[in-house]
């Protein structure tokens, strides 16, 4: 790699072993419904500590089962975040449920429990909690809440992969928590998820429903319930058990990455770092946020013609545009999540980042930003 070669925003780590085990999967001839997700789904147990791993095919299926699962349907409200990617919301538009927003908290950019609060009717359902950026939410209080309001609760931690709140890792916390193994992820399956869960029932419902229904002890072609097919194949799981194997050094690499940014943002005029707290981040994303007035789209813009890809992320989903014709959804209702979302700006950043790379994008970032208050 040469110093001016583009510097794209993630890059996934494969090498050899993946290869090895798709090709284990290949010569199998059994590329789906085999020993593969068994495998990946066993590593995820014993990784976090649970009693259940179900695969799915995305991360949004396995938000979409696990609501579902818990009973979440028309007339029913969740309770959620709009500082997040927009399948978490869509995800309750899946089950005939009404996604309600509650704002996040400036610091952590997560759910504020004071505004899950107030957010409750006599119509919630459910609260589906979001690790955004890798930062836990704030569980213990969330969870507190629902006991009080007698609430099912669904994680979206498909940010926050291996992530734990004070020591105890999510999944592990009474409900379902769900990962998502989307290419730019801490670990990719190219395309997947998982459910973690230590209810056994809930497990075996979740794994008819991804299968279309069906049940251990019905034939293939016997449908006990309403199902889909989010099942995650053997080929992906291959991928899946191959990355589980490095995923300690994948972690290690993108901590090490982001204290090189967090030391040289510091020292950035119109940039803040991201927020260190109680909890440890699973470092998924390294998005700053920009000083007030700071035109993003023009950092962005310049950061783009010198080699470096950006993003504004992430916009907030109340104010996507279906969102705003279809629900009725206006700007100025979320104070925090809206500030937050029009100023945090994704840098490249991926585990085998080098040093010399963070300090040509901190260049380039603190050049676009001088260059913005001189024009
Ligand atoms: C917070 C959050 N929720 C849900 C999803 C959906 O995951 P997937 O793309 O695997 O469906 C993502 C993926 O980016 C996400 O970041």
């Amino acid at each position: 790699m040469t110093p001016h070669d583009p510097i794209p925003l993630a890059k996934p780590v494969i090498g050899a072993r993946e290869h090895e085990l798709v090709g284990e999967v290949l010569r199998s001839g059994q590329l789906s419904l085999g020993p593969m997700v068994e495998r990946f789904e066993h590593g995820w147990c014993e990784r976090i500590g649970c009693r259940n791993a179900v695969a799915t095919s995305s991360g949004t299926a396995g938000l979409h089962l696990s609501l579902l699962a818990l009973g979440i349907g028309p007339g029913d409200e969740v309770v959620t975040s709009s500082f997040s990617f927009v399948a978490s919301a869509n995800a309750i538009l899946f089950t005939g449920a009404t996604p309600v927003f509650a704002d996040v908290d400036i610091d952590t950019f997560n759910m504020d429990p004071a505004r899950v609060e107030e957010a409750i009717t006599e119509r919630t359902r459910a609260l589906l909690i979001v690790d955004i950026f890798g930062y836990p939410a704030e569980v213990p209080a969330l969870l507190d809440i629902a006991r009080r309001h007698d609430l099912a609760v669904v994680e979206d931690a498909c940010q926050s992969i291996d992530g734990a709140y004070d020591g105890t890792k999510l999944g592990t916390h009474g409900h379902p928590a769900v990962y998502g193994f989307y290419a730019n992820k801490q670990l990719t399956t190219a395309e997947g998820g998982v459910i973690l869960t230590d209810d056994d029932d809930l497990a075996e419902l979740l794994r008819s429903t991804r299968n279309q229904g069906r049940t251990d002890d019905g034939g293939w072609l016997v449908h006990s319930r309403l199902g889909y097919n989010y099942r995650l194949s053997d080929v992906h799981c291959a991928i899946g058990v191959a990355q589980l194997e490095r995923l300690d050094a994948m972690m290690e690499g993108r901590a090490r990455v982001a204290s090189w940014y967090q030391a040289r943002v510091r020292g950035i005029e119109g940039v803040a770092p991201m927020f260190e707290g109680r909890q440890t981040r699973s470092w998924f994303v390294y998005a700053p946020r920009l000083a007030e007035g700071v035109d993003r789209d023009r950092v962005i813009e310049r950061l783009g013609e010198r080699g470096i890809a950006a993003k504004p992320y992430l916009p907030c989903i109340h104010l996507q545009p279906f969102y705003r014709e279809d629900h009725g959804h206006r700007r100025g209702t979320f104070p925090n999540t809206e500030m937050i979302s029009a100023s945090t700006i994704a840098l490249p950043f991926f585990p085998e980042m080098t040093e010399d790379q963070v300090d040509r994008v901190c260049r380039e970032l603190s050049s676009a930003l001088a260059a913005e208050r001189v024009g």
